[in-house]
């Protein structure tokens, strides 16, 4: 991800999302040493179709952050950003991967559990803009996930 893509990434946010990251935060990421901000684009006119942000901090991934534009889901845009993250953390050495994710939201649960990540725990009322609860994954990263 670079700063001329977040033209692309905002509407997405933004549609995904009841508190969605403002521009300045993937601003931050962008720069930040330790995140890994990645974009998926149309093969013709390099239009934004998703994005994913992994932070890669000593020996674990997190998975920040991961959306598609509505109208393209359900074609393996989302899979393919989680695919190259679990790649990108095996390959800088990284042995686990985790995340949050709403306890409501179907599809990235459905999504995760597709990829091999396990349950380890909820967090009640983690997201306070719906009071939803967390639901906490984690899938081990081995060498042939590199
Ligand atoms: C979650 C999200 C990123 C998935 O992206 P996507 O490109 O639609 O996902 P894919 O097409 O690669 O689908 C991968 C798997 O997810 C599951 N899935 C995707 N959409 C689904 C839906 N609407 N209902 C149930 N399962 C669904 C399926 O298991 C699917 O695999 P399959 O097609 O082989 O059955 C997308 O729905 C999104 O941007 N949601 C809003 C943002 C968000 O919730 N991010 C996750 C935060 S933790």
């Amino acid at each position: 991800m670079e700063r001329s893509d977040l033209d692309g990434v905002m509407p997405i946010e933004n549609a995904s999302f009841p508190t969605p990251w403002p521009r300045n935060v993937f601003e931050e990421e962008i720069d930040r040493a330790f995140s890994d901000a990645r974009v998926a684009v149309s093969p013709e006119g390099g239009e934004v179709l998703g994005y994913s942000v992994c932070w890669i901090v000593l020996d674990e991934s997190h998975l920040l952050n991961i959306a598609v534009r509505p109208d393209v889901r359900g074609s393996g845009v989302g899979s393919a950003l989680l695919r190259d993250c679990i790649r990108r953390g095996a390959m800088a050495g990284a042995g686990l991967i985790h995340l949050e994710v709403r306890a409501g939201n179907q599809a990235a649960l459905r999504m995760y559990e597709k990829d091999g990540f396990a349950f380890q725990g909820i967090r009640r009322r983690y997201y306070t803009d719906t009071g939803e609860d967390a639901i906490l994954l984690s899938r081990e990263l081995r060498e042939s996930d590199a």
